[in-house]
C-alpha cells in the first residue's frame, strides 16, 4: 500500500467511524438534548444563499428547536486567514445575524457572537499553541487545501494556525457537538488533540475531571445543492441564489441556469448534473422525491423545470425573506441581540480561562 493510499483509507475509515457515530448521537439527542452543547460558525464573508440554507443552517434550526443549547459564531477574525482585507465586515456581520435570525435560530435559545467581542476566547490561542507542532499543522488538509486555493501566495501564521484558533472556538464554551461536513473532521480531530495534551501537561492534578471535555462531530450531508452552473455553489463563482434576495432576482437567475438539450427531464445527477440539482433543489424545497418531481415534468423540458423550481424556492423562502427584511429594517434590534451574545459568551470565556489559568498555576 503506497502513503496515499494508506492516508486515504485512514481517512474513509474516520470517516466511516465518524458517520456511525453520528446517528448514534442523534438517537442521544432525541433522548436527552440537554447532555450536549452545540458549537457552529461562519465566516461573515457575504450573505448567505441556499446552498448554506440546506447544507447547514436548516440543520442548525432543527438541532436547536430540539432543545440544545447552541453557540453561534460569527467568526471575524478567521476572515483574515485567505484574505488580504477585511472587506466592510460590519455590515456583514449583521447581515449574516439577520441570515440566522430570519432562517429560525431564535436569540432567546441560541447565543450569537463575535470572536473579536470575546477576548478570553482568544487568549486560549496561547497554551493550545504550545501543545502542537508546526508539523501538525503543515498536514492538516484543510489548510493544504486553502493554501492551494490562494495560489502561490506565501502561507500567514494565521492560516497555519487558524485550526488552532478554531479549537479555542469549540473549546473555551466547552461544546461537546459541532455539526460539520465532512472536510472539517481534521479540525475536530485537532481540537480533541489539544483539549486532550492540555491536560495531560497542564491538567490539574487535583481534579479528576479535565478542563476540556472532547468535542464530537455531528456529520450533516454537505454540498447537496449545487450551483446555477452545476457546480459547486460558492459566492466567489457567482452562481448563488442568496437566502435575502427577492423573488424577482431568483427567477431571472434561475432562467440563467444551466440545463442540458435533453427535453425529457429525469433525475440523474451522475449523467446530468445540472438538471439533476435544480430537481433537486425543487425537491428539498417541497419537501418530496427528486424522482417524483422529474417524473411530473416529463416532456415540460427545461422550460417546464424552470418555473417549477422558481415557484420552490420564492414559496420556501417567502417567509425567511420577509422575516429578514423586517430585521435588516431594524438594526438596534440586531445591535441588541449581539451585544446580548456577546456578554454571554464573554461570561463562559472568562469562567474558562479562570479554570485555564488555575490549571497553569497563572493566578496573581
Ligand atoms: N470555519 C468555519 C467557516 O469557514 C467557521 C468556524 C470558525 C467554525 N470556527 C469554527 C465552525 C468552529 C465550526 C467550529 O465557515
Amino acid at each position: 500500500m503506497s502513503v496515499t493510499d494508506e492516508i486515504s483509507s485512514d481517512i474513509d475509515a474516520s470517516l466511516a467511524r465518524s458517520t456511525a457515530r453520528s446517528l448514534e448521537i442523534e438517537r442521544q439527542l432525541a433522548k436527552d438534548p440537554s447532555r450536549f452543547r452545540i458549537l457552529t460558525g461562519d465566516r461573515p464573508t457575504g450573505n448567505l444563499h441556499i446552498g448554506h440554507y440546506f447544507g447547514s443552517l436548516e440543520n442548525r434550526v432543527r438541532l436547536a428547536s430540539l432543545g440544545v443549547e447552541t453557540m453561534v459564531l460569527i467568526a471575524d477574525y478567521q476572515v483574515i486567514t485567505d484574505r488580504d482585507g477585511m472587506g466592510p465586515i460590519r455590515e456583514r456581520v449583521y447581515s449574516l445575524l439577520a441570515d440566522y435570525l430570519a432562517a429560525g435560530l431564535d436569540e432567546e435559545h441560541v447565543t450569537f457572537f463575535t470572536h473579536s467581542s470575546v477576548p478570553a476566547l482568544n487568549q486560549l490561542m496561547l497554551p493550545f499553541l504550545s501543545v502542537v507542532t508546526d508539523a501538525e499543522l503543515r498536514r492538516n488538509p484543510t489548510v493544504k487545501a486553502e493554501t492551494d486555493d490562494t495560489g502561490d501566495r506565501p502561507m500567514s501564521g494565521l492560516m497555519l494556525t487558524y485550526p488552532v484558533h478554531q479549537a479555542a472556538d469549540i473549546l473555551f464554551c466547552k461544546a461537546n457537538l459541532v455539526p460539520v461536513g465532512k472536510d472539517q473532521l481534521p479540525h475536530l480531530e485537532l481540537a480533541r488533540v489539544i483539549a486532550r495534551r492540555f491536560d495531560e501537561r497542564y491538567g490539574r492534578a487535583d481534579e479528576s475531571r479535565p478542563v476540556f471535555p472532547s468535542p464530537e462531530a455531528l456529520l450533516s450531508k454537505s454540498g447537496t445543492v449545487l450551483g446555477l452552473d452545476g457546480t459547486k455553489m460558492s459566492k466567489s463563482k457567482n452562481n448563488t441564489i442568496e437566502i435575502g434576495m427577492t423573488a424577482e432576482q431568483t427567477a431571472k437567475l434561475l432562467k440563467r441556469a444551466v440545463t442540458d438539450s435533453d427535453r425529457h427531464i429525469t433525475y440523474d445527477p451522475t449523467n446530468r448534473p445540472e438538471v439533476s440539482n435544480l430537481v433537486n433543489l425543487a425537491a428539498l424545497c417541497l419537501d418530496r422525491e427528486p424522482v417524483e418531481i422529474a417524473e411530473e415534468i416529463g416532456d415540460g423540458g427545461g422550460g417546464g423545470l424552470k418555473k417549477l423550481v422558481t415557484e420552490a424556492v420564492n414559496e420556501k423562502f417567502a417567509p425567511i425573506r420577509e422575516r429578514r427584511a423586517e430585521l435588516v429594517a431594524d438594526p438596534g434590534h440586531l445591535r441588541d441581540v449581539l451585544a446580548r451574545g456577546n456578554a454571554r459568551a464573554n461570561d463562559i470565556a472568562d469562567q474558562t480561562l479562570a479554570e485555564v489559568r488555575s490549571a497553569m498555576k497563572m493566578m496573581y
